[in-house]
């Protein structure tokens, strides 16, 4: 049963204590009270003209203000904002298509009105002006929104079976390919590089594994770490797209010793220096892997566009080159809970779904793959209202 706006309301007075006390998880307290508040008040009425317009006109003219330059141009245009007028201007769009665009940006909280027929940036706005904010416009509107939008005519058409082959999916259905995912955003320039670019903003700000109160680096990694032991490396981050985890990694634990190598598909890495920070390679991980001896082999947000079958072959290219005793397997992944899943997670399970017929996994599910694949959990490390959990394994 639902709560009461009442109920809600004290609770949202206790969680605003905590946020002001900068108490882990009470911000995200916060958001899921304020949506449940909603859903306490809003009328049947009011839920669909939400869902139903005023959310994809909002995802729809975020993503033609991202075409468009809009969110730049109000930046630029400082406190006083910009007019209609001029943002027709000096974009070449109609006037008038502007001004509706940009009221119904400004009644969805993405921007500001700074006078009649007048706006001005947000902090919202002006983070959308960040490439990789822009990158997850594009990707979720372009990639991710055809897939969700077929979704229902799709699983109509199959009988309401459940998809499971990267193949032949809502992903296939919408884009009209019978590539996987990877292969089709790899054969459809600029994707690989948009969805690379998003994957190091999607997290951006919400608490992360390095993080005092997650995992515990030092103690773990860094205590008993061998740097004359083969490769000198500290960690592999395979499948870690452009390094962002690395650079976090190196930032928060400036003192960590050893090397760190990123690995990734050779068309993603190839933009990426490594700015002094780590190595980046190009690495197939279905094929065995090159670097020995590691003290830690990480894999994040990678085993979950997978079904169980790859990923213990994904893991079982590790196996050879981990050292017993010494060297960890860390998967970082969401651990779907048997109840009161929050929604980062459920959302999460729907995209995997709708992108490559995978679904979020279960602890027990992780622990059979594992099991599978020659591994034996550790420990599983968790953060207050975090929505990932780090599976710390070793060789079994
Ligand atoms: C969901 S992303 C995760 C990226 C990063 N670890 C993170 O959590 O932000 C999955 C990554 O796997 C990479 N990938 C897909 N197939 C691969 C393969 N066969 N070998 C290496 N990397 C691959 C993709 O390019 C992508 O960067």
């Amino acid at each position: 049963m639902s709560s009461t706006p009442d109920v809600i309301l004290a609770r949202l007075q206790a969680a605003g204590s905590a946020f002001a006390d900068k108490k882990p998880g009470a911000r995200e307290q916060l958001l899921n009270l304020g949506y449940s508040l909603i859903s306490s008040l809003e009328l049947p009425s009011e839920a669909i003209q939400r869902m139903g317009w005023a959310e994809p006109a909002r995802a729809a003219h975020c993503r033609i203000a991202v075409e468009l330059r809009i969110f730049e141009l109000l930046k630029d245009s400082g406190e006083q904002g910009i007019d209609v007028k001029d943002l027709a201007l000096k974009t070449g769009a109609d006037e008038v298509l502007i001004g509706r665009t940009l009221k119904h940006l400004a009644a969805m909280n993405i921007v500001a009105e700074s006078g009649t027929d007048r706006y001005a940036a947000t902090r919202l706005s002006n983070a959308f002006t960040e490439q990789r904010y822009r990158d997850g416009i594009i990707y979720t509107h372009d990639v991710a929104g055809p897939s969700f939008h077929g979704l229902p005519d799709y699983l109509k058409n199959i009988n309401y079976a459940l998809p499971t082959q990267l193949t032949d999916g809502p992903f296939q259905a919408a884009h009209k390919t019978q590539l996987p995912f990877f292969a089709w955003l790899d054969q459809n320039p600029p994707y690989l590089q948009i969805f690379s670019s998003y994957m190091g903003a999607y997290r951006a700000g919400k608490p992360s594994w390095v993080d005092p109160g997650f995992y515990p680096v030092s103690e773990r990694l860094a205590t008993g770490f061998d740097e004359s032991d083969g490769s000198g490396v500290m960690l592999v981050d395979v499948g870690g797209g452009r390094g962002h985890d690395l650079q976090e990694l190196k930032e928060k634990h400036p003192s960590l010793p050893g090397r760190l190598i990123l690995q990734d598909q050779a068309d993603v890495v190839s933009t990426v220096s490594g700015e002094g920070v780590f190595e980046a390679t190009a690495h197939d991980f279905f094929t065995p892997q090159p670097v020995n001896n590691a003290r830690a082999y990480y894999l994040h947000s990678v085993l979950h566009d997978w079904g169980d079958d790859d990923c213990v072959r994904i893991l079982e290219q590790l196996r050879p080159a981990m050292k017993p005793g010494y060297s960890k397997l860390l998967v970082n992944e969401i651990i779907v809970p048997g109840r009161n899943a929050p929604w980062p997670t459920t959302s999460m399970d729907q995209l995997v779904f709708v992108l490559g017929a995978m679904a979020e996994r279960t602890e027990s599910s992780w622990e059979n793959i594992l099991e599978r694949a020659g591994f034996k959990v550790t420990h599983v490390y968790n953060y207050e209202m975090g929505s990932e959990s780090l599976i710390e394994a070793e060789l079994a």
